[in-house]
């Protein structure tokens, strides 16, 4: 291990022009609100524009993304991170073009990684990345110390929140814990399960305005997708909805919602500092 983490490093001080995918990370306050369903579809939607996209699943434990799209591996994360695996095979293939990697249990094996892990686990990712143009994470609700360091690591943080008070509520904490450890880190909205436009723009205007009042950030709305049985649907038979039903108002809201994303690309140029996410992640890791 410690001679392809020293190989590593030494091509990272060659100073190779870094190109690490873009990452971002799908997070809720309440659990249940449709953030894996958000993240495949969303996912899938990229792909669809021509992107290559990681979906990297961090609902530990559960497995769910793998649920959803009916895919059933043996590999994830921990076992690259205990040594039993390359990073290239826990990385497998999903639909239409999407890879992804599986949490298993892994994630708290980050935590007490020693320098020298820390430092081949974030060059072989480095690496990776530099193969994609998305990197997304599937967060599970609620945070912790090694979920915050890759939160605080990410590009952009979408919130998916429902309508109803009680997501609304949890979903504004969480960005507010997360603005105040980083109050530059771009925060984009998504309601989900709306039961009308109508109904789903007042929820995005109520939290765009509770952020602005209360935190000074100014949010990008991406949309809204209904709440629609087709999605139901969809998850009973471990199909991604936009591929189950191309015409149901939750993939055309899908579509929509990439669409917009894709306007508002380079919205919010990186002004937090210009490292990869790597490069911040190894910072946490080694600051803890
Ligand atoms: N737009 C929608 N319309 C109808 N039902 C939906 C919609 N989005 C999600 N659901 C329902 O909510 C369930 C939970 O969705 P999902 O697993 O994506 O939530 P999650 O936020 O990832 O949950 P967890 O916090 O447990 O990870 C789905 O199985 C589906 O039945
Ligand atoms: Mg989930």
């Amino acid at each position: 291990m410690s001679d392809q983490a020293e190989k590593l490093r030494n091509r990272l001080k060659m100073d190779i022009p870094s190109k690490e995918a873009k990452t971002l990370a799908v997070v809720s306050g309440k659990g249940g609100v449709g953030k894996s369903n958000f993240s495949l579809n969303f996912s899938i939607s990229l792909a669809r524009k021509g992107f290559k996209v990681l979906l990297f699943d961090l609902d530990i434990g559960m497995g769910n993304i793998e649920i959803l799209m009916g895919r059933n591996s043996s590999l994830s994360i921990a076992d690259f991170l205990s040594g039993k695996s390359s990073i290239e095979e826990v990385i497998l293939r999903g639909p239409e073009g999407i890879e992804y990697i599986s949490g298993g249990t892994g994630l708290s094996q980050l935590i007490r990684m020693d320098r020298e892990s820390v430092d081949y686990f974030t060059a072989s990712l480095s690496e990776v990345l530099r193969k994609y143009d998305y990197l997304i994470f599937d967060m599970g609700a609620g945070l912790n110390e090694e979920t915050l360091s890759i939160l605080l690591s990410v590009n952009e943080i979408f919130v998916i929140t429902t309508t109803e008070p009680t997501s609304l509520m949890d979903a504004y904490a969480t960005m507010k814990y997360i603005h105040m450890a980083d109050s530059e880190l771009p925060f984009y909205l998504v309601v989900n399960r709306a039961g009308s436009t109508k109904e789903g723009n007042e929820t995005l205007s109520r939290l765009e305005d509770v952020l602005g009042k209360f935190l000074g950030r100014s949010p990008i709305k991406l949309g809204m997708l209904p709440d629609d049985k087709s999605v139901h649907e969809a998850v009973k038979r471990q199909i991604p909805f936009v591929l189950f039903n191309e015409r149901s108002q939750a993939a055309k809201g899908m579509s929509a919602i990439a669409e917009k994303y894709m306007n508002k690309m380079n919205y919010n140029a990186e002004k937090r500092d210009n490292r990869g996410f790597t490069a911040r992640l190894k910072q946490f890791l080694f600051e803890r």
